[in-house]
This record gives structure tokens, sequence and C-alpha cells, in this order.
């Protein structure tokens, strides 16, 4: 079988659960070498890894994305174990659903930081040196509906409905993919995002989101979400970049 990512190695965050731990598991079953990030043990993932692929290379970093000194030592202990980073997917997310009148400047700063700030550091670490050397990477950035039309209602109650720092720090997310798309396409590293709609996870846990809208009536799944990673994480997207992906069942159109 042609694996479509055969010897490539893969930074997954957030690959402890949820989106992350499939998109971990789908690239790796096309042959990537994985780096799970993640503040909490990615043992399930590597387990489920191993059941799948038993001869996979997976590396395992716990810590904070939020920190700078955690970031670089992530890059580097990549680089040492593997040698050339090709994917690098900024996954790891929290949901402040505090509104307005509410939040506070902790969970202000604790979404702002994990969704967008902790974007910029990994695609820092691993652009320079790393994917510029190699003329070659892509990079994706899971941002949300949310951060394109400020936040899905849900349920028919405002009660599910993501705060104003989730919104804001995926549509920083968003403009971040653009603006790495333009500067880093001459030298063959692409950057894209997937902007999921509803799907069930840990963040979503005990939420009813109306999907009488959708035009696919259901909920997204992690696999879903892990399909549209898989077209930007190959070498058959090279023609891509800058865009943002919306996995939503057709939730929102144009
Ligand atoms: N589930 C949805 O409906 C949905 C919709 C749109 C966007 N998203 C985005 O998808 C991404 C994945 O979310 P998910 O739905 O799989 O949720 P999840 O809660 O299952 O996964 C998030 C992971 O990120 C990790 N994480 C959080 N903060 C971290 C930190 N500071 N350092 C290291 N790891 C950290 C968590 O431990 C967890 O394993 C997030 O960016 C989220 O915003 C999800």
């Amino acid at each position: 079988m042609l694996l479509k990512l055969k010897g490539q190695t893969a930074i997954v965050t957030g690959a402890a659960s949820g989106i992350g731990a499939q998109t971990a598991l789908l690239l790796s079953q096309e042959g990537a070498n994985l780096v799970l990030v993640d503040l909490n043990s990615c043992g399930n993932t590597l387990s489920t890894i191993k059941e799948s692929r038993e001869e996979a290379a997976v590396l395992e970093c716990l810590g904070d994305i939020r920190d700078a000194e955690f970031v670089n030592a992530v890059i580097a202990r990549a680089s040492d174990t593997f040698g050339e980073l090709h994917i690098l997917i900024n996954n790891a997310g929290t949901c402040s659903r505090l509104n307005l009148e509410t939040m506070t400047l902790d969970m202000w700063d604790r979404d702002m930081d994990t969704n967008a700030k902790a974007a910029f550091l990994f695609t820092q670490a691993a652009v320079y040196p790393h994917m510029m050397d190699q003329k070659y990477g892509r990079i994706i950035n899971i941002s949300s509906i949310s951060g394109l039309n400020g936040g899905v209602v849900s349920g028919g109650s405002k009660d599910g409905r993501s705060g104003p720092a989730y919104s804001a720090s995926k549509g920083a997310i968003i403009a971040l993919t653009k603006w790495v798309a333009k500067e880093l396409g001459e030298h063959g590293i692409t950057c894209n995002s997937v902007a999921p709609g509803a799907t069930a996870s840990a963040i979503t846990a005990g939420i009813e989101y109306d999907i009488s809208d959708q035009a696919i009536k259901r909920i997204g799944t992690p696999v879903d979400i892990a399909q549209a990673v898989l077209y930007f994480a190959s070498p058959e997207s090279s023609y891509t970049t800058g865009q943002i992906l919306k996995v939503d069942g057709g939730y929102s159109f144009g």
C-alpha cells in the first residue's frame, strides 16, 4: 500500500484526546513519525497508534504549549529524534464559555495564549531553521467556525456559545494562517487551517447543538476533521496555501 507520509515527521499538539488524537492516528497510518504534545498523558493515543501500526515511531512530549521554553525543547527533541520536521499541526485548544460580562482576564489569557500564541511559538521554532533549511513544510492550524462567525449559538440558548476570548483567538489564528502562508509560500512551506463546526469531543461534552441549520444532519466527529487535515498535510496539496477549510456539516457557506 502506498503511504502518503512515509518517512515524514509530524508534530501534533493536543494529541491526548479528540481531534488531535485522531489526527495523530491518521497521519501515523499514512506512515508519518509522530511527536505527540499535550499537557496530559498521550498514553491512549500512543497505544491506538501502536495497535494500528506496530512499527510506528512515536515521541511523547508532555508540557504546556504556552511556555516558549517548552515549545523550543519539543522542537529540539523532535529534530534530534527524527531529523527533519515536515508537518506541524497546531491543534491544542481551550474554550471558555464565559460571556462578555463574566469573562475574566485569566480566562481571556488562557484561551488567547493556548489557541493563538502557542501556534505562533511552534510555527516560528519549526520553520526557523528546520522547514526553511528543507525548503518544505506543511503547517495546519485548527481554528473554528467561531473565529469566522463570532461563536455558534447552540441548543436554542446561549449556554454552549463559545466565549469572546475563544472567538478572538480563533480569528487570530485564521489571520496568522494567511500571514504565514504569504511569507513562506516561496520556500515550499504551506500554511492552511481547518475550521471545524460542532464536533464530538471533550470540549463540547454536554452541549446540545442545534443541527437543523446544517445541510448534513449530524454532529461532526474527530475523524471528519482529521481527514481534512490529512489533505493539507500531504505533499499533494503543494498548490494550496492560506486557505480556511470549514468542516461543519454545511452550516456556513461563503
Ligand atoms: N470540538 C469542537 O466542536 C471544535 C470545534 C471547533 C474547533 N475545535 C478546535 O479543535 C481543537 C481540538 O479540540 P478538541 O475538540 O479535540 O478538544 P479536546 O479537549 O479533546 O482536545 C484539546 C487538547 O488540547 C490539550 N491542551 C489544552 N491546553 C493545552 C496546553 N496549554 N498545553 C498542551 N496541551 C493543551 C488538552 O489537554 C486536550 O488534550 C481545539 O483547538 C479546538 O478549539 C473544536
